[in-house]
């Protein structure tokens, strides 16, 4: 009743706030370039919109001198003042949201924050694209909307993909996860979804990072250290070591993500990383940069340093004697932009020494300045997305996403007999305790924004209402008020709760509060442990040093399991994996939850899943290592295959075989579904190119080089029949692996495609998966070159099995 009464003064109180706040927004901010009131530039053809970008990027290059130039190569690019250009700062991140970790973004005014989408190793677990792809559109609204407010770039330094290769890795958390294609397609969808899909225009310019072979924060004291350079760039790290990295693992670990992202997700840049690979700094290794990205891959856009490595790589790295050499070095290697001041510094001497031509501080130009226009920015004020302000930052609609985006990545890890979902009948009050239980920054993890706490206050009166409405109607949510949702807020929705730390903090270095904690599950008819890691344990510039959970948090788990009087549910947050081995084998601990950083909404996400509003549906992106894994096992040994001899285990599901807490792709539903292959081929014929023999082939071992094949859209076509045979609608995800026949250099399994489909309780559906034969079924050797194994591979998809058989065609089967 209160919430009838109260509900129409919420809403008016809604559309005040943003009322009050766009009519503040005004007519937007003052054009970056070509103000059609300035004489000076009116007619000058690099402001001719009709004019094709080439051709004025061209125009403006001829006329800035060079000194101007060498300012236009960091990323607070000066003004030109005499030619109506603005200062601009390239410099801003919206990794799961709009965040001010970089200079370009601050929040303030009419944006106090922004909506902060659960953290990216979560969303990776819904194995969604389109998911992932309506983040990155809701993202870019926001951003454009910020940056018509004045309060943000257009240039995001977005997303993270190197692979999660070691589960200690802190910034793990930031990325889609350990496998290849994932990260791929993650890539891909994510950086669609932020540049948006007008032609050659750019709704905002994305950046995939950190290339290549970049995972790894400070590991036993390696050669890592805080870089204080002359300027403040002093949140990144360095390390001046070199990782050695093989030209097989670089070609099927470690470039797949990004060349997915340039060539499948058209990215408009790439971000080179702070480390040395085999010997050179990636930012100065025209191999990696001119020869890679930009011809190989075809990137149409820039490649910019990450934050200072350039002067990380003459002062630290003491790559070069001098630090024109460093400049010329980069440039010449094809980095187009410096995150930092160094090559604003020393780009015009390394000119002028005759180290670097004018030429290759052009070129460079070309690349960034193509991407500015290709923004808007230099189109006067006729900008594109114009009309978005205030109202469409944290709107109702991007919330409600931010929580569907928690729900979706959820991982279900255990559900002994079934004791999940909880009923808020049976289970009225529920112990709610843990250091995690009560987080609201936690959830967010780390390159995040903030969302804002003026709305905090609406939120509170809709939560308030959304647990009257529950308990009078048993509906589900409503929608949450930009803010976050603790995890003890959101089961307060569902049950009376009686809420106990357990922990003072994560760290859990004492059992002061256990008593009360154990207490608390006696007196509830169900317990729920919210337990885990925050950025004390993993972050930039903390790599984790054990696996399992930190100090006295499993003691106080298995205690309060022990007393509790009904169900224990034991919900995790983490970005890496927790060894939790023994939560796993304790009858008593019914249930276990991953939820990894589930952002603003995940406490009402996780609500959801326990109440069963939600039929959780993630699977884990990463291998869950038990703690003994690590053991001898140095962070820095970059290799991905095991070496049995030496004792190394290898890395990720694709290499190591040995025995895990969870393995990759896990997660449990409330339905069953059982999968069948209704059709799919046997025989596979492998065309060769017309100027092979296929007798050569036969010579030459089991394996054509994918250059050799004439791959066009060879493909392998098969449909599975996925029934949900249990009572509840549930979505699932296909995963759809590939075991090569038997060779040294072959994963013992890959995955080559997923697919997520959603399914009613009782009915089935059929799913078509085509599997690219050359991409997807191949390996690759020890010279890095790629190739099609001939014979069987057998493609397992859940329980079953399929066996193709790869052929290579003759001439004769060509020609017919
Ligand atoms: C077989 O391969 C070699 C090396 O690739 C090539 O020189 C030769 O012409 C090929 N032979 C035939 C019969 O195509
Ligand atoms: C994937 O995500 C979208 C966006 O949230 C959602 O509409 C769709 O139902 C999801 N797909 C499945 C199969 O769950």
């Amino acid at each position: 009743m209160a919430c009838d009464t109260l509900f129409p003064y919420l809403l008016l109180l809604s559309l005040l706030i943003s009322f009050s706040a766009s009519s503040l927004a005004g007519a937007g901010r003052a054009p970056f370039a070509c103000d059609q009131n300035d004489a000076t530039t009116k007619g000058l053809p690099f402001c001719q919109v009709s004019l094709p970008i080439p051709e004025r990027v061209k125009d403006l290059i001829g006329k800035l001198t060079l000194q101007e130039k060498a300012k236009l190569l960091i990323n607070n690019a000066a003004a030109v003042p005499r030619l109506g250009i603005k200062g601009y700062e390239w410099w801003s991140e919206a990794l799961h949201g709009v965040s001010n970790v970089g200079p370009g973004t601050e929040f303030g005014g009419d944006f106090p924050g922004a909506t902060s989408f659960p953290q990216v190793i979560t969303t990776a677990s819904s194995f969604n694209e389109t998911l992932w792809e309506a983040i990155g559109r809701v993202v870019s609204d926001e951003a454009r909307a910020m940056y018509n407010g004045g309060m943000a770039g257009l240039t995001f330094w977005s997303p993270n993909v190197n692979i999660f290769r070691d589960p200690r890795w802190g910034r793990g958390q930031e990325t889609p996860g350990e496998d290849p294609v994932v990260a791929g397609k993650y890539a891909a969808s994510y950086v669609r979804g932020l540049q948006g899909t007008d032609g050659d225009r750019l709704k905002v310019a994305a950046s995939c990072k950190h290339f290549t072979a970049y995972d790894l924060e400070n590991w036993n004291g390696v050669d890592r250290f805080h870089f204080n350079a002359e300027v403040s760039f002093s949140m990144e790290l360095s390390h001046s070591e070199t990782v050695h990295v093989s030209k097989q693992d670089m070609e099927d670990t470690f470039d797949v993500p990004f060349r997915m992202c340039v060539k499948d997700g058209n990215v408009a840049s790439v971000m080179c990383s702070y480390n040395q690979v085999n010997g050179v700094p990636t930012c100065a290794d025209p191999n990696i940069l001119k020869k890679t990205i930009r011809g190989q891959w075809r990137l149409n856009g820039y490649i910019v340093s990450d934050c200072d490595s350039v002067g990380v790589y003459y002062n630290a790295q003491h790559y070069t004697s001098t630090p024109e050499e460093a400049a010329a070095d980069a440039i010449k290697a094809g980095l187009d932009l410096d995150c930092g001041p160094f090559l604003g510094l020393h780009s015009e001497d390394a000119v002028k020494r005759g180290l670097l031509s004018e030429v290759d501080v052009n070129n460079a130009l070309v690349n960034t300045l193509t991407v500015q226009m290709r923004l808007g920015l230099f189109d006067g004020p006729a900008q594109p997305y114009g009309n978005l302000g205030p109202k469409d930052v944290c709107s109702p609609a991007h919330q409600e996403l931010a929580l569907e985006a928690a729900r979706q990545g959820l991982v279900l890890l255990k559900n002994h007999g079934s004791v999940l979902p909880l009923s808020h009948i049976r289970h009225r009050t529920v112990a709610v305790i843990g250091p995690n239980s009560d987080v609201t920054v936690t959830m967010i993890g780390n390159y995040a924004g903030k969302p804002p706490s003026l709305f905090f206050f609406l939120f509170l009166l809709n939560h308030i209402c959304s647990l009257v409405l529950y308990n009078f109607f048993a509906v589900g949510q409503l929608g949450v008020a930009c803010g976050y949702t603790s995890p003890l807020q959101g089961i307060g929705i569902y049950a009376k709760t009686i809420h106990q730390q357990g922990c003072e903090d994560i760290a859990c270095g004492d059992d002061k509060l256990f008593n009360a904690a154990i207490d608390s599950s006696r007196q509830a008819d169900a317990t729920i442990l919210v337990m885990g890691l925050d950025q004390s344990i993993e972050a930039e510039a903390r790599d984790r040093t054990g696996l399992l959970l930190p100090g006295r948090q499993q003691e106080l788990v298995s205690k309060v399991a022990m007393a509790s009087r009904g169900p224990t549910i034991l919900v995790l947050m983490s970005g890496g994996p927790i060894d939790v081995t023994f939560a796993k084998n304790d009858p008593r601990i019914a249930a276990i939850l991953w939820a990894g950083y589930p952002g603003q909404a995940g406490g009402a996400a996780i609500a959801d899943v326990l109440y069963g509003t939600t039929n959780p549906g993630g699977k884990l992106p990463m291998t869950w290592y038990p703690q003994d894994y690590i053991t001898n096992l140095p962070m820095t040994n970059m290799a991905m295959r095991s070496s049995p001899s030496k004792r190394y285990p290898g890395r990720t599901y694709r290499f190591y075989k040995g025995p895990v807490v969870y393995p990759f792709g896990h997660g449990m539903s409330y339905t069953h579904f059982l999968n069948t292959i209704a059709t799919a081929p046997t025989v596979v014929a492998v065309p060769l190119d017309g100027h092979r023999r296929a007798g050569n082939v036969t010579v030459s071992g089991k394996a054509i080089k994918v250059t050799h094949a004439r791959c066009g859209r060879l493909s392998l076509g098969i449909q599975v029949d996925v029934k949900n045979v249990g009572s509840k609608d549930g979505s699932h995800t296909l995963l759809i692996f590939s075991k090569p026949p038997a060779g040294h250099w072959a994963p013992h399994k890959q995955l080559v495609a997923f697919k997520k489909v959603h399914v009613p309780a009782g009915t089935q559906q059929r799913v078509g998966i085509n599997i690219h034969v050359c991409k997807s079924l191949s390996v690759v050797d020890r010279s890095g070159i790629r190739r099609i194994p001939m014979g069987d591979h057998n493609i397992h998809i859940g329980d079953i099995k399929h066996s193709v058989s790869l052929q290579a065609a003759t001439l004769g089967v060509i020609k017919s």
